[in-house]
């Protein structure tokens, strides 16, 4: 699997997610198995970028290669002035994002509203593309499937972005009307594979070593594009190659492993962050990490209340050592009893 001269060590990729994919959280996943991350959207607007926001966005130091940053925007000549700065942040590659269905994405409506307007998404496309190709950074496009159920273009947009010089593109299996509802569908990812011959990345739904084989073999995609099912279950990338290469499940992780995991996420996540912030984006991590565990609901109730880094990495230590001495491998169901006990312990 290759992004231009990027060649990947595998095809499971973790999904852009703002708030979520930083690059603590990048760095562990790829760590976990994941072959390639695309950083939380950075904005096009430059009144934007001294702010403390993007500029963590992006500090990419210490991340694996290929750096990936997505821009997200409306304006041409914007885009290509945000691809250029973060091409001079150490960006190798750049992702336009045409997916995102959130209502306002720099002042107006931009993400996937772009697929409603094929003429200006492709004249984004070439002003980034002309923008990084003298530089020998390749661009890709993260898209939806389509406005809606009866302006699915997602096969019209993506040729035309192959012509305009795209190298990659991404289709997440639902329109921007449906949000984040309903089911991903398929078939528009298998029509768009067909239709193209850069490699296409089929995105949404995908939970399971069996859901990602599905959807390889569903749409012929070249890779699967991984998001909420690795919140808080970073090692499902390694899960789906092992069970790709093998057709065998990985045991659940060890219990230690994770609260060592978890530490050396909460550890790298204060240093980006701070304390102050640190410790409060770090609960979302934590509460997925917890969340189907035994006492993880009571546990998630309780370290919401800590302001403190040290106090909450305590917090999750303790959690996770009176789990160990009960379960060597992660256990995934809550027997009800064990939570009130754990909770007190934590
Ligand atoms: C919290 C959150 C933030 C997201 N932020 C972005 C983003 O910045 N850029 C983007 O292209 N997609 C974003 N997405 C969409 C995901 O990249 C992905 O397409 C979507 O979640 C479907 O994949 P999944 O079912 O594996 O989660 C976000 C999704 C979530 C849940």
């Amino acid at each position: 699997m290759r992004i231009g001269p990027h060649e990947l060590p595998n095809h499971l990729f973790v999904a852009p997610m703002a708030g979520v994919t930083d690059r603590p959280f990048r760095t562990l996943c790829k760590r976990l198995g994941a072959g390639y991350a695309v950083s939380e959207m950075v904005t096009s607007r430059k009144d934007l970028w001294n702010s403390l926001k993007t500029s963590r966005r992006a500090d990419h130091t210490g991340e694996t290669a290929p750096i990936a940053v997505q821009i997200a925007g409306t304006e041409p000549g914007m885009m290509a002035e945000a691809a250029a700065y973060n091409i001079d942040r150490g960006a190798q590659i750049i992702d336009i994002n045409m997916g995102c269905p959130a209502k306002k994405v720099c002042n107006k409506w931009a993400g996937s509203a772009l697929m409603r307007d094929e003429p200006g998404a492709i004249a984004i496309v070439e002003a980034v593309v002309a923008a990084c190709a003298p530089r020998g950074v390749p661009v890709t496009l993260k898209m939806r499937t389509g406005w809606c159920d009866t302006e699915r273009n997602a096969v019209t947009l993506a040729r035309a972005a192959e012509a305009a010089g795209v190298a990659m593109v991404t289709v997440h299996g639902r329109t921007r009307e449906q949000g984040y509802k309903g089911q991903a569908e398929y078939e528009t990812v298998a029509a768009v594979k067909a239709a193209l011959g850069i490699p296409v990345v089929a995105n949404g739904d995908i939970d399971s070593p069996e859901k990602a084989l599905a959807v390889l073999q569903a749409t012929g995609a070249d890779a699967v594009m991984i998001g909420r099912a690795a919140q808080g279950r970073p090692w499902i990338f390694r899960e789906i190659a092992h069970f790709l290469a093998t057709g065998t499940h990985l045991p659940p992780p060890e219990t230690r492993e994770v609260q060592a995991w978890l530490t050396e996420h909460l550890r790298d996540h204060y240093a980006l962050y701070g304390e102050d912030a640190g410790v409060r984006s770090a609960r979302k991590h934590i509460g997925w990490a917890v969340r189907a565990l035994p006492g993880g609901e009571a546990f998630r109730a309780a370290m919401n209340t800590l302001d403190d880094c040290e106090v909450q990495l305590r917090a999750v230590t303790t959690f996770f050592e009176a789990l160990a001495d009960t379960h060597r491998l992660l256990p995934s169901t809550p027997p009800a009893a064990n939570q009130d006990a754990l909770a007190q312990k934590a």
